[in-house]
Formats: C-alpha cells, sequence, structure tokens
C-alpha cells in the first residue's frame, strides 16, 4: 500500500511555532515516527510539504499517476478557505483522511469550518501529532 502523508502551510515550522498548542516535536521528528509505524505495518509512505496553494494542488494531482492508494492530508489554515484543494481531492478520487494537530473545533469560530470533513473517510483533530499514526493506521485498515 502506497499512502501520500500531505502538510499545508507553517507546518514546517511545527517545533518552534505556537508549542503551547502545536507542542514541540518538529516535522521530521513526525516523518520519523510515521516511517517507523509504517514499516511495521508493511506500507510505503511519502511526504510532502508546501506552503503553496498551488503546489499542494500538484502533489495531490501526482498522486494519481503514482498510484497512491491513500492521503494522509493536514491543510493547515487551507482547511478553511481553500475549495481549490478540496476540488482536486475530489479529482483524483483517492480515499483520503484530514488530521488536524489542535482541535479546530475548540479554536476560534473561523477554524470550526473545513472545506474537507464532509469528504473525508474519517477526521482526526486534537490529538497531537498521534493523529498522523491513528490516520495512517485507519488508511490501512480501510484497504
Ligand atoms: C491545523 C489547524 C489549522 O487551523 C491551522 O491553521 C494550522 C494547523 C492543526 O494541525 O491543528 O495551521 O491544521
Amino acid at each position: 500500500m502506497k499512502i501520500l502523508v500531505l502538510n499545508g502551510p507553517n507546518l514546517n515550522m511545527l517545533g518552534m511555532r505556537e508549542e503551547d498548542i502545536y507542542g514541540s516535536e518538529t516535522l521530521d521528528d513526525v516523518k520519523m515516527k510515521l516511517r517507523d509505524r509504517a514499516k511495521d505495518l508493511d506500507c510505503y509512505i511519502s511526504f510532502y510539504q508546501s506552503n503553496a496553494e498551488h503546489e499542494l494542488i500538484d502533489a495531490i494531482h501526482s498522486a494519481l499517476k503514482n498510484n497512491i492508494d491513500a492521503i494522509i492530508f493536514n491543510p493547515a489554515a487551507y482547511t478553511h478557505t481553500s475549495v481549490a484543494l478540496r476540488d482536486a481531492i475530489l479529482a483524483v478520487k483517492i480515499p483520503f483522511f484530514e488530521v488536524h494537530i489542535s482541535d479546530i473545533n475548540a479554536r476560534e469560530d473561523f477554524r470550526k469550518k473545513s472545506y474537507f470533513s464532509d469528504i473525508a473517510k474519517k477526521v482526526f483533530s486534537g490529538f497531537g501529532t498521534n493523529g498522523y499514526i491513528l490516520a495512517l493506521e485507519e488508511a490501512i485498515k480501510n484497504k
């Protein structure tokens, strides 16, 4: 099974960004944890992070060509704004799992709106970086 883990804007700053909300692990720490778990579960993962909406759209389109079976996506701030990224996910029809480190429903009102939750196979919000691991396990279960 091939899984793409996609991260949106400012997630490259994990570990030094609002640590009270997002914790002290870096994106590389998260990558390592996911790689370890993926090895146990016998699946292949690729990672991509971008601060640019069009690059994330291109990565989703490329997932089709690369025979990706599932996408684990933290769209970050684009969660609350991007019809274009939603449309990209719908266009490729690859099962997708939405992850948020913080609980988006327990923060500012503008974070309560997600353009992705109704099209996600499952949403993991508020489990810290463990949400990525939970999403990986769920993606494999859903295979
Ligand atoms: C986030 C929540 C978003 O509201 C925010 O813009 C992010 C990160 C999270 O992982 O909790 O950048 O997606």
